[in-house]
This record gives C-alpha cells, sequence and structure tokens, in this order.
C-alpha cells in the first residue's frame, strides 16, 4: 500500500467530474494552480486526471520522465480513430522509426527547396486582401496555410481541388472534439466520411509518387528508408500525411491570426518590427539567409507564441505510477500538462498579462531557453516536428506583411478567445489595410 498522498483537488461530481467546468472556463487550471499549486487532482472525461503546470512539471512529463507517460493513452478516442496510426499516436521503437523517416521532410534543406513556394502563396494572399480593402483574416489565412501545406506536401495547385480538401480538413477537425457517435448525420460520423474521403486522396497521390518520384514533402516520405533499408507503408504514409495536412495549418494559423492582432494593437511593437524589416529590405528581397538576421521579430513570434498558444496543452495516459512534488499518482490516471497556464505564470513572467517581446531579448532575465517555461510548441524528444517549418512560414508572412502593408483593427468586434476547434479571437479579426 502506497503512504504518499493523492494531490491535493476535488473529483467532482460522478461520472462528469469537472468535466463540464473545464470545458467551459479557460481559466479552470490557473485557478486551482493558485488555490493548490504545481500538481491537483481532477476527473475530466471521464478519467481520474491529475493536472500539471510549470516548467519543472513540463520538464518531468515532456523529457526526465517520459517512460511513465503514453501518448496513445493520452489522446481521447475521437483523436484514435479521426488521426489513426499517425505519429501523434505512437510509442517507443514504432515512434522513434517513423519520426526519424519523417524528419527529413521537415528540417535543413528540405526547407530551402520550399522557401520560393510560401514566399509566392504569402505574396499572392497579401496582394489579394489588400485590393479588397479588408479581411476576415482567420478564414483567409486558413486558407492560405492550407495552399501552402498541400501544395508543399502533395505538390497540388491551388485551385478548386486545395479548397475543396480544405473543406473536408474542417470537417474532419470539428469531429475531434464531438460526441464519438458514428452516424451519417453526427458532427462526428460526417468527420469519419470526411477522414476517408482524404485518405482515397492520398493513397492516389502516394501511388502516383511511387511510380514517378516528386520533390515535395510526399515525394521524399515514399522514397525515404531506415537503417534496414525499410520504407513507409501505404497505410503509415496515409496517416503521416493526413496528420501533417491536419497539424500543419490549423495551428499556423492561430499563431498568425494572433500576430497580427497584437501588432495592431502594439503600435510601439509594430514599428520595432516594420523598421528591422524594412532595414532587410534595403539589402535585398527576402530570402533564407536574411530570415536569419531578424532578432526583434523572432522576440515578437514567441511573446505571441507565450500569450497565445494554439494548443492549450497535452494529455497523456499514466502507464506506470510516478511520484511528483511528494504526492503519487497511480497507474490508470490520465495527466494534462498545461501550455497556456505555464505562460501565464507570475513567478516566471513579471505581468505575464502584458504583452512585452523585450522579455525575449537573450539578455532579459525571463528568456531562459531550454527551460521548459515557453512550450508552445511541447519539448523535449517529442518537440513538435513542424517546429522549423512553421517558424519558417510565419517569419515569410510577416516579413512581406511588415515590408508592403499597414493595417488597422475594425472597430467593434468581440476580440474574446474561443477555443474550439482552435484558438482565435471569436470575431475571426477582422482586418482593415490603409
Ligand atoms: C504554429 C504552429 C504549430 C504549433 C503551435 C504546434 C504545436 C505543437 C505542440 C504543442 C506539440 C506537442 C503536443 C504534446 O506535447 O502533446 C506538437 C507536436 C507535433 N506537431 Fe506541431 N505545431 C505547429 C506546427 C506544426 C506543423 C507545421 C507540423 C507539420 C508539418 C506539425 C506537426 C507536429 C507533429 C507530427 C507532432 C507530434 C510529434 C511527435 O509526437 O513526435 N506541427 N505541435
Amino acid at each position: 500500500m502506497n503512504k504518499t498522498p493523492l494531490p491535493p483537488g476535488s473529483l467532482g461530481l460522478p461520472i462528469v467530474g469537472e468535466t463540464i467546468s473545464f470545458l467551459r472556463d479557460r481559466h479552470f487550471a490557473t485557478k486551482r494552480h493558485r488555490r493548490y499549486g504545481p500538481i491537483f487532482k481532477t476527473h475530466l472525461l471521464n478519467r481520474p486526471t491529475v493536472v500539471m503546470m510549470g516548467p519543472e512539471a513540463n520538464r518531468f512529463i515532456l523529457s526526465s520522465h517520459m517512460e511513465h507517460f503514453s501518448w496513445r493513452e493520452g489522446w481521447p478516442a475521437t483523436f484514435k480513430i479521426l488521426l489513426g496510426r499517425s505519429l501523434f499516436l505512437m510509442e517507443g521503437e514504432e515512434h522513434r522509426r517513423n519520426r526519424k523517416l519523417l524528419m527529413p521532410a521537415f528540417h535543413g534543406p528540405a526547407l530551402a527547396h520550399y522557401f520560393a513556394t510560401i514566399d509566392q502563396i504569402c505574396r499572392e494572399a497579401i496582394d489579394r486582401w489588400v485590393e479588397q480593402g479588408e479581411t476576415h483574416f482567420w478564414g483567409e489565412v486558413k486558407q492560405m496555410t492550407f495552399a501552402i501545406a498541400s501544395t508543399l506536401l502533395l505538390g497540388s495547385e491551388p485551385g478548386a481541388e486545395t479548397a475543396a480538401l480544405s473543406q473536408e480538413f474542417q470537417t474532419l477537425t470539428a469531429g475531434l472534439f464531438a460526441v464519438p457517435l458514428d452516424l451519417p448525420w453526427t458532427t462526428f460520423g460526417k468527420a469519419v466520411r470526411a477522414r476517408d474521403r482524404i485518405l482515397a486522396h492520398l493513397e492516389q497521390a502516394i501511388l502516383a509518387r511511387q511510380g514517378n518520384p516528386t520533390q515535395d514533402a510526399l515525394g521524399l516520405l515514399v522514397q525515404t528508408e531506415d537503417e534496414e533499408g525499410d520504407r513507409l507503408s501505404m497505410e503509415e504514409l496515409q496517416a503521416q500525411a493526413l496528420l501533417m495536412l491536419f497539424a500543419g495549418h490549423e495551428t499556423t494559423t492561430a499563431m498568425l491570426t494572433f500576430l497580427m492582432m497584437a501588432l495592431a494593437q502594439h503600435p510601439e511593437v509594430g514599428d520595432r518590427a516594420r523598421g528591422e524589416q524594412m532595414a532587410l529590405a534595403q539589402q535585398g528581397p527576402l530570402d533564407m539567409a536574411q530570415l536569419k538576421a531578424m532578432p526583434y521579430l523572432d522576440q515578437v513570434l514567441k511573446e505571441v507564441e507565450r500569450c497565445y498558444p494554439p494548443v492549450a496543452g497535452g494529455f497523456r495516459g499514466v502507464v506506470k505510477p510516478f511520484e511528483f512534488n511528494g504526492y503519487h499518482i497511480p497507474a490508470g490516471w490520465q495527466v494534462l500538462y498545461r501550455i497556456d497556464g505555464t505562460h501565464q505564470l507570475d513567478t516566471y513572467y513579471s505581468h505575464p498579462e502584458q504583452f512585452n517581446p523585450d522579455r525575449f531579448n537573450p539578455d532579459h532575465p525571463e528568456s531562459k531557453p531550454g527551460d521548459f517555461r515557453l512550450v508552445g510548441f511541447g519539448g523535449g524528444p517529442r518537440i513538435c516536428l513542424g517546429l522549423a517549418f512553421a517558424q519558417m512560414e510565419m517569419k515569410i508572412f510577416a516579413a512581406h506583411v511588415l515590408r508592403q502593408t499597414r493595417w488597422r483593427l475594425a472597430p467593434g468586434q468581440d476580440l474574446s478567445l474561443s477555443q474550439i476547434p482552435t484558438l482565435h479571437p471569436r470575431s475571426g479579426l477582422q482586418v482593415i489595410w490603409e
């Protein structure tokens, strides 16, 4: 019998536990953190749960004690059904092998190869919006990031086919947060059917590349081999490609939306970021080398990641019991690590409610890379696979929008935050180009 106590907190009502307050109240975790500290118990989505928050908790889950946790056991049933055997839901050796095979498509030389496509799609979108005068930014930028993901991954030409595929993904995303009842008219049932159509589309794209290798990311994935000379199977390729398309555009869309909002709300930050771009523009057109020479934009993007992390946290299943901060957590429970809550702790960030990119100046005491206080992309060995890709895409977009345009926010819009399906201002951000 283990003598170490369970963490403080409440398991709430029978069956539903505290799920309703968790879904309704954005400050659910922060309020309890104030009362109980960096670990507390609750009952969410039909399982006893501990919520953990803060750099030490993040390091424990994401890096030093990873073997106690299962990704697959952590995600709700909807994710397992809709995202299939993709990297998100793999463990151990299978995960290691797949991650290694996917890595080259999202790092190093492959990124340089993607530059021209991202650059062109961003410039065309910005020109079109400026001409229209006013833009529903969240909706428009989602189409832009999807066009980038599908062009680079599938080599598809932006147009009717991309728009149809983008629509299928919106249906799929809605199903991730729905009741898992698979009937033709339910949100989840529609998502399952959208997934099947996406998989069929991907199968055709993969077969075409197996016959005739191409330079897009899917072409690279089809050809890539592990140490034994084995390649990804059709099922693995389909699942991974679906995950890349899904993971790669909703999150980037959210961060770009909040970047536009924050720059408009803080003109002094916008002016400094624009000044940095104008100085670079004098040296020549945007290229890969320039992307590495934008320290202030890097700080701004980190502050957007801190204030508005698109992914609020991550679930894990506890597969081996563990102790943290003097409390015992049994196997079979689930753990939720909070990204958004960590980013708002005033022990690590002074006046966390203020938007202040200077806190990420390398000389500032709050800028501590690698200490798990900034975890918008997760951390440790399973840090976001698309991190370098997403950062490149966001910097290319930001550089062009700052060099070519000025904008303000349409008055009277509702900028309060909604988390479902992904974080966004309720108005969708109405932007007026000047
Ligand atoms: C701003 C953009 C993005 C954000 C904020 C973001 C955020 C995250 C976070 C927080 C995790 C870890 C979740 C956890 O620990 O439970 C993650 C994992 C992952 N992300 Fe991203 N992501 C972004 C863009 C992308 C892109 C562009 C891709 C694909 C091209 C991608 C693919 C993945 C994959 C495959 C994983 C799982 C990695 C593994 O388990 O080894 N993400 N992402």
